[in-house]
């Protein structure tokens, strides 16, 4: 059997990251043969609830949870071993072993311990200039691979000693080059003998050409669903440059992090926020630094899952979200958090930007900075709890108001509401006509 019509469904961040993209990873899984993650790193931190537990995953897939699911981590991605044994070891302490259900790329970019040395040396030779990265060798590992001199997961199989000692001496000359104290050597020592021992444990699982294997499961029919990590607006190429992560988050980057065509990708699910947030530096046009930024953040535990750093909140931003949704090809939408605005009075929407020459723009612009003032729609609020509803029979007159504007606006329908961050708090809304998802 070779069909060729089977599709990989594409989940992907349309704002800043932190979307909701695990849970609903985790809840769309059992409808999945395979969930693949197809770039980023540990810099990720995907939050799923289900059974009064919570999980915070960074390099495994979110469908390790539901059912039979083979998960994949793809060559797109960018593996610290050491991070990736602390994941593995808290899944497996917690019940849920993963070798059988775990596969991963042999071409994957290894994160050496001096990626991250000298992710801190370059953010620290910025200044006030930071990008604000999660500080693990992200940037470092995504430009050894671009500038041809990065260690993949393969290579841990063959002569790996001698390539990983000529990476760690390019990598020291180049934070003698940024400055970074002699602390950083020592800081070294402490460091790498742990890597080491978790990039032996790595070998213990299943390495595979991933292209190869996910084709083969195409041919054969098995249903893909691609979890992005980060978010559209942090993309390489797109995203808000310089201050975006260093692969490509949008649908184009599962095509190149999986090895799968682009005539393979089916739907994409383009999933955003009820609002808007930020973490690190960086413009954000519609960001809030009054009581309601305070209250969406207090209200949505809006701190990061992998840092722990305050997230910047703001209101939804359709001009960012309109690009980010033609730059995916996104087929159906997905609001989360909606929750987090059930005691709003009002609700505003940015519709478009005031430049500093006082034009009125619906595009994204090359320079999103601060001379950019948001233009706002506003909508009443739903003063509801929304957490317990089941249906969206339920839904309150101004929640419906909300989603249907936002429908008219972004072209498409919101599928699924998220009122909660566990499992059990997902709303899908079907028409008549509608295939069933997920
Ligand atoms: P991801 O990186 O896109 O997977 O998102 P994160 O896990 O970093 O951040 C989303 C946060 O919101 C997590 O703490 C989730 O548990 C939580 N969450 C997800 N969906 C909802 C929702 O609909 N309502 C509320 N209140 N929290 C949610
Ligand atoms: P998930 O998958 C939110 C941000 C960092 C920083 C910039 C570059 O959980 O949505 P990096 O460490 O990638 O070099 O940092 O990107 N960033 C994220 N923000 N969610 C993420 O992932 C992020 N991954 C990176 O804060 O501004
Ligand atoms: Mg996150």
């Amino acid at each position: 059997m070779n069909r060729t019509d089977t599709k990989v469904d594409v989940l992907l961040g349309l704002q800043w990251g932190d979307e909701g993209k695990g849970k609903i990873v985790d809840v769309l899984t059992p409808g999945y043969d395979v969930v693949a993650r197809f770039q980023g790193g540990p810099n990720a931190g995907h939050t799923l609830e289900f059974d009064a537990r919570k999980f915070i995953l960074r390099s495994v897939p979110s469908g390790i949870f539901q059912g039979g699911t083979l998960n994949v981590i793809g060559s797109g991605v960018a593996l610290d071993p050491l991070l990736f044994r602390r994941e593995v070891e808290e899944l497996e302490a917690s019940g849920h072993a993963l070798s059988q259900r775990l596969a991963i790329s042999k071409k994957a970019h290894l994160i050496l311990p001096t990626h991250r040395l000298v992710d801190a040396a370059c953010e620290a030779a910025k200044g006030e200039g930071k990008i604000g990265t999660t500080g693990k060798g992200i940037g470092p590992a995504y430009m050894d691979k671009v500038g041809r001199n990065g260690l993949r997961v393969g290579d841990l199989l063959h002569d790996f000693d001698r390539k990983y000692r000529e990476a760690v001496g390019r990598h020291l000359s180049l934070l003698k080059g940024l400055g970074a104290d002699a602390g950083a050597e020592a800081e070294l020592a402490s460091l790498e003998r742990e890597w080491l021992e978790a990039a032996e444990l790595l070998k213990s699982f299943e390495l595979i050409d991933s292209e190869q294997v996910l084709n083969r499961y195409l041919a054969e029919g098995k249903t893909i669903l691609a979890e992005g990590a980060q978010g559209t607006m942090l993309d390489i190429d797109f995203g808000s440059y310089p201050f975006v992560t260093s692969s490509n988050t949008i649908c184009a980057g599962c095509c190149t992090g999986l090895g799968v065509s682009p005539h393979r990708i089916g739907r994409v699910y383009g999933i955003f926020k009820a609002y808007c947030t930020r973490v690190g530096s960086g413009p954000f046009p519609t960001e809030l630094t009054d009581e309601t930024g305070e209250a969406m953040c207090r209200q949505g535990h809006e701190y990061g899952s992998v840092t722990g750093r305050r997230r910047r909140c703001g209101w939804i931003d359709l001009v960012a979200l309109r690009y980010a949704v033609m730059l995916n090809g996104v087929t159906q939408l997905i609001m989360t958090k909606a929750d987090v605005l059930d005691s709003f009075e009002h609700i505003k929407a940015c519709v478009a930007y005031r430049t500093s020459d006082g034009n009125i723009t619906t595009d994204f612009p090359y320079e999103a900075d601060d001379r950019l003032t948001p233009v706002y729609a506003e909508l009443p609020g739903w003063k509801t709890s929304t957490g317990k509803m089941q249906s969206e029979d339920e839904f309150p007159e101004e929640l419906n108001n909300y989603l249907s504007f936002l429908e008219e606006e972004l072209e498409l329908p919101i599928k699924v509401v998220s009122l909660g961050a566990d499992r059990k708090q997902t709303i899908f809304r079907y028409t008549e006509e509608d295939e069933t998802i997920g």
